[in-house]
């Protein structure tokens, strides 16, 4: 079928209407927003898987409290920022950007003055000029400098909702969690009102490591740590989807889906769009949505994971100990009963195997079992699985 007419959106931010579950999630969320715009200073964090769906969540609250609460939301971006001017920067310019189209711009441009810088072709683009010394006193005056700013929207927004969205290189930053830190304790010790909800996102490794660097930080975030989708949830999905557009698919076929989706939204988009791509008419048969899932287990290979994990995966002399490794999806194996299942030859270049994935991320030992294996997120463990099944055939 068309792409063009997909209801899937893979590596996209999902569209409102086919956002499914995370209920409790939200909700939880949408309290915390709530509670700022009463004055109360609120910080999470949101963790979970890679794909899982974090930057969605915080992208629905938002909306969701951008529509219901009179909520000025800031949505930064921070995927390879490594320092904390970088990071302000980044949020301002955000904030300038974002408010362009909104009746509080105005109020925002005023605030920066002549920092403000119009740039691209027609002059449409704004920009801040300041400079590096500039950005350093705004992390010194954080605190009073949004108070002044969320002072002079008053009218128009009751509180600032700001998202920082994959802090994965400043989570190593020991500047960062201080400064983070420091700014909560400022808001806390001050007696005065704070309408600022910040909500962190990231891995749940990076929140440890944002918390090596500064311990105390550990009590400061309420977690919000995001499961897989339940199976409801997962069919729930596919069903809106394929209706959307008036697509069938069986029953039994639907359970296939949930099946090697294993909760992960980001693996239901690229199912159902392979699938899409594949079905010639709207009544989707069996083996198109088998050859959906296997090229899905194709592009995630490509797109998601490391390169070399893709072509070791791929290469004939593993081929034949990954379709005798699992029988069915699981987390972990260990590795006598995978050696119980290999021939002669295939036990010579196991260990190689097993090796060569835990250096590549693949696989991880499993500290509870000797001998174990794990792997390290669900998106490994059925990408493997998925490829298991597709030599299998
Ligand atoms: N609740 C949801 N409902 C529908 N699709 C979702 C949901 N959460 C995430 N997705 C989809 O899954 C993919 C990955 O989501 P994303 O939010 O980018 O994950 P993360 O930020 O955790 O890596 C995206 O294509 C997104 O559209
Ligand atoms: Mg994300």
């Amino acid at each position: 079928m068309n792409p063009e007419t997909s209801p899937f959106s893979p590596g996209q931010p999902v569209p409102i209407e086919f956002f499914i579950g995370r209920i409790r999630e939200v909700e939880r969320l949408r309290g915390m927003v709530r509670a700022s715009t009463q004055g109360k200073f609120r910080i999470g964090f949101v963790s979970g898987e890679r794909g899982i769906g974090k930057s969605s969540l915080a992208s629905f609250v938002r909306y969701l409290s951008e529509h219901e609460s009179q909520v000025a939301g800031c949505h930064v971006f921070l995927g390879g920022v490594e320092d904390l001017n970088e990071m302000l920067r980044r949020t301002f310019d955000r904030l300038l950007k974002e408010s362009m189209d909104k009746p509080w711009h105005e109020q925002i441009r005023n605030f920066f003055g002549n920092h403000v810088r119009q740039v691209g072709l027609f002059g449409v683009t704004l920009e801040l000029n300041l400079q590096e010394s500039d950005w350093s006193t705004l992390a010194h005056d954080f605190v009073p400098t949004v108070r002044r700013l969320l002072n002079e929207i008053k009218d128009q927004k009751r509180a600032l909702f700001l998202i920082l969205d994959d802090i994965n290189g400043l989570a190593g930053s020991e500047v960062f969690a201080n400064w983070l830190k420091s700014t909560v304790d400022e808001i806390s010790t001050s007696q005065q009102k704070m309408p600022l909800c910040i909500l962190v996102v990231g891995l749940e490794e990076r929140r440890q490591e944002l918390v090596s660097k500064q311990p105390s930080l550990a009590r400061v975030f309420e977690l919000i740590d995001i499961a897989p989708w339940s199976d409801d949830e997962a069919m729930d999905f596919y069903r809106k989807s394929f209706d959307a557009v008036g697509a069938k698919v069986a029953d039994s076929d639907m359970r296939q889906l949930v099946r090697f989706t294993g909760g992960l939204p980001v693996l239901a988009h690229e199912i159902g769009d392979a699938i899409w791509r594949t079905a010639e008419g709207p009544e989707i048969e069996s083996k198109e949505v088998w050859e959906g899932i296997l090229t899905a287990a194709e592009v995630i290979g490509r797109k998601l994971l490391q390169p070399q994990v893709f072509r070791a995966i791929r290469s004939e002399r593993y081929r034949s100990i990954l379709r005798k490794m699992s029988g069915a999806p699981r987390m972990s194996f260990g590795r006598s009963e995978l050696m119980g299942r290999l021939s002669d030859n295939e036990r010579k270049v196991m260990d190689n195997f097993l090796r060569r994935m835990k250096r590549l991320g693949a696989l991880e030992t499993d500290p509870e079992v000797k001998g174990g294996y794990q792997f390290p997120n669900l998106l490994h463990m059925l990408y493997f699985w998925i490829e298991s099944q597709r030599i299998s055939r």
